[in-house]
């Protein structure tokens, strides 16, 4: 593969704020040799998540995001085609998800990669309904939620690769569902769509009276996506004995601070006292052994129709850092996915 370029979407420097297209840069590498136990993949897909914007972070990276230093491959999933392998379990062909980051060619522990079954599903789902997004969703409701038919799920960030997957496993599971986008076109597309009960549009300058007044008989479950002001909406919405799914803080990402203000712990205990609310902490690495399972029940939902995702697919390497700002202004409709190269599946 010595004529072959690895094209590289690296960082140039930690973005002030909101990320800008020259935070980015494509360099061209070689393909990388591979060692024993390893396997050489091509990228086929890129996932734009959150999570990724915290490695970009001083004050948020570090632990299981760190800091990616100045220069380096912005860091991510990506669902590949083994060109060769030196690793037992795979042969060259096989599709497969792993970090590889945002460029052309990885070398990658075969141990580190989790098989991707094309039959389960468009291969790009791979990243988000039945990717970590997904699971993450699926752990969160059916083992943190205690959500029961009937009672009222609140999801922020309701067309996003988690949000999506907690909207419709609640709405099978014959919750009322609200969800919470930006925009009345994605509103309309999370209810008629989605199939979401009611979708409120966080941009709406009464936000939080509209929580109040669409959730008449308060909230039982916030699957919180985002934090800042939709999450204090939630909160004063929540009913007595609520669960609230601490998932993410979306809006945070881009603080290179955090915002100045009066101490708001003691609304928060207050809140949390008297309502006798439950916090759960979710992260979804505590989760992978769901995998199969959670693939089962959402693969079997895709199949039969009664789930509906939206991806929204960026073409090409150049776009990605374009395209991780448009997730950041909410301008994605869908899960965010960069397309590397032809889908052999399509
Ligand atoms: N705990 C875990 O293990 C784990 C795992 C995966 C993901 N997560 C978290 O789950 C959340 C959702 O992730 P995802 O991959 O599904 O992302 P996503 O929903 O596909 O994309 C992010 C969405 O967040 C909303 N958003 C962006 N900026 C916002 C702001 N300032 N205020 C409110 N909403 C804003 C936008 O949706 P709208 O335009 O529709 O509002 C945007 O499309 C993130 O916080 C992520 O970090 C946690």
């Amino acid at each position: 593969m010595s004529n072959i370029v690895n094209r590289r979407m690296t960082l140039q420097r930690y973005p002030d704020g909101m990320p800008r297209d020259d935070d980015f840069a494509v360099v061209e590498g070689e393909v990388p040799d591979i060692g024993e136990g390893d396997v050489l993949c091509r990228a086929i897909y890129l996932t734009v998540d959150p999570y990724i914007r915290v490695h970009l972070n001083p004050r948020l990276a570090k632990g299981y995001a760190p800091l990616l230093p100045i220069g380096g491959v912005i860091p991510g999933e990506a669902v590949l085609q083994v060109e060769r392998s030196r690793f037992p379990g795979l042969k060259e062909g096989d599709f497969v998800a792993g970090f590889g980051g945002w460029q052309d060619f990885c070398a990658l522990p075969g141990a580190s990669l989790r098989k991707v079954d094309p039959t389960l599903g468009p291969l790009s789902a791979h990243l988000g309904a039945l990717g970590m997004p997904g699971l993450t969703a699926y752990a969160g409701f059916t083992r943190l939620a205690e959500a029961e038919p009937g009672q009222t799920v609140f999801v922020s960030a309701a067309l996003g690769g988690v949000g999506a997957v907690v909207g419709q496993l609640a709405r099978e599971r014959g919750c009322r569902t609200i969800g919470v986008s930006s925009s009345a076109e994605k509103c309309r597309y999370a209810v008629e769509t989605l199939g979401y009960d009611l979708c409120l549009d966080r941009n709406q300058s009464d936000f939080a009276d509209l929580v109040a007044k669409a959730c008449p008989e308060k909230i039982d479950v916030n699957f919180e996506n985002v934090g800042g002001d939709v999450f204090w909406a939630a909160l004063h919405s929540m009913k007595d004995y609520g669960r609230m799914i601490m998932c993410g803080l979306v809006s945070d990402y881009n603080n290179d601070e955090l915002p100045s203000g009066p101490d708001l712990a003691p609304t928060l205990i207050r809140y949390i006292a008297l309502k006798r609310l439950v916090m759960k902490g979710l992260m979804v690495a505590d989760f992978f052994n769901l995998y199969p399972e959670f693939q089962q029940v959402v693969g079997a939902m895709i199949r039969d129709g009664r789930f509906r995702h939206k991806e929204y697919i960026v073409e090409g390497i150049d776009n990605a850092g374009r395209a991780m700002i448009d997730m950041m202004e909410g301008r994605n409709f869908g899960k965010t996915v960069v397309r590397i190269t032809d889908d052999p599946t399509l």
